[in-house]
């Protein structure tokens, strides 16, 4: 077998030239590791099939018709066993629409949702957008790295809400839930008639020693499971909006045919056309930037460990942010302040995160070596000008 090589990172001063979101929300002194998006090239099947779209003037609306169904199917089989009836996956913008409108049907104004704390923190907004309320549950964290609290949860199950919205893997804490959670995961959700959905975006963005479980894969989930899935992460398409929610089962499907039949035409058409390049022909780059995250993720260990000690983590197991507790630092709730104001590094805040989240910071790795080193040069001088104005 030939040598793996790293996936291709522009330098800085091209990176700085993207008009995205992470490259555009601060001023050009600031190092930006922030929105979960990656720095690192297109992969080379996708950028040609959207060449290939331009060329033929491939310009109307999209479909998950076209061959995304397929596409996917074909992709869960090699990469996990999961075998998904094409019949069963419906296209949708963007991971955050599917949730939404699944809240729309599943829940009612007032209804509680499930989640755990801290996480991703859209979550509370969609909540809030269809007039439900959150329900935290705090995930446990210990030597052996963070994970659900199933007796917890199964409390907060037991007060009867309407959905449990599942991260698997979990933003920002990087744990792949085992099967044996998941399992009981789905059989306290049928002994107290709660509905799951399992975001699974970072799906594809596990590293070697822990395998990603597709909810839908665990016996007993189907009846009760819509599961949100997209390659907007793991190939950086979220400019290009697509994904799709799946079903394994005839009243969950049921379920999403409530969704507004309008919906399926906010699908992107490049990012049906992108996902389906990525899904049949994407797996080698997706090894490739595996492996330079994997690195990217040893050499910020490395650093830290050498430069910045006081700061706690455990490395991920899939997804490319760290969850980084600076309590130790002594620079209060909101260390994000202090390493963007006197690092000019921009990393996301802990407590945007929920509960749990103060004297943390959620940094994104997916950059070059150059760049994460930098980053890390940058919070060490944070902490040193705040240490001497101490
Ligand atoms: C867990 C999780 N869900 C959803 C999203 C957003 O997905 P989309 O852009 O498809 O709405 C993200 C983005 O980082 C995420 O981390």
């Amino acid at each position: 077998m030939g040598e793996i090589v790293e996936v291709h990172v522009d330098p800085l001063e091209v990176l700085r030239t993207r008009l995205s979101s992470k490259w555009r929300t601060y001023p050009v002194d600031v190092l930006p590791l922030t929105v979960a998006e990656m720095d690192f090239s297109l992969a080379p099947s996708v950028a040609d099939a959207l060449r290939a779209a331009v060329d033929r003037s491939d310009t109307g609306y999209g479909t998950s018709a076209s061959g995304l169904q397929e596409a996917l199917a074909g992709f869960a089989l090699r990469r996990w066993g999961w075998t998904i009836d094409p019949g069963s996956v419906t296209g949708v913008t963007d991971v955050a629409t599917g949730v939404v409108e699944l809240f729309r049907v599943l829940s009612s104004p007032g209804d509680a949702v499930v989640c755990n704390t801290p996480v991703y923190h859209p979550f509370f907004d969609w909540v809030e957008d269809v007039g439900a309320r959150v329900h935290g549950v705090p995930l446990v964290h210990d030597e052996a790295g963070w994970r659900l609290d199933l007796e917890r949860l199964e409390a907060a199950f037991r007060t009867g809400p309407a959905v449990y919205l599942l991260c698997n893997p979990h933003n920002p804490v990087g744990r792949a839930h085992r099967p044996d959670e998941l399992a009981e995961v789905v059989r306290l959700a049928h002994r107290y008639g709660v509905k799951i959905i399992s975001d699974e975006i970072h799906g594809p963005i596990a590293y070697g020693e822990t395998e990603f479980t597709p909810l839908l894969t665990i016996e007993g989930a189907s009846e009760i499971t819509a599961c949100v899935f997209s390659a907007s992460k793991a190939w950086n398409l979220a400019a290009l909006r697509c994904a799709v929610i799946i079903t394994a089962d005839a009243g969950m499907a049921e379920l999403v045919a409530r969704i507004p039949r309008d919906v399926r035409w906010r699908t992107g058409h490049f990012g049906v056309i992108a996902a389906i390049a990525a899904f049949e022909h994407g797996e080698e780059w997706l090894d490739r930037a595996l492996l330079t995250l994997d690195r990217r993720r040893a050499q910020l260990g490395a650093l830290l460990a050498e430069q910045l000690p006081e700061v706690a983590w455990s490395p991920p197991e899939a997804t490319y942010l760290a969850w980084l507790n600076c309590r130790a630092l002594g620079l209060g709730e909101e260390p994000r302040d202090v390493f963007l104001e006197h690092g000019r590094v921009a990393l996301e805040s802990g407590p945007r995160f929920g509960p749990g989240g103060a004297g943390y910071v959620r940094l994104n790795f997916a950059t070059s070596a150059e760049v994460l080193e930098e980053a890390v040069r940058r919070m060490v001088r944070a902490r040193g000008r705040v240490r001497i104005r101490d």
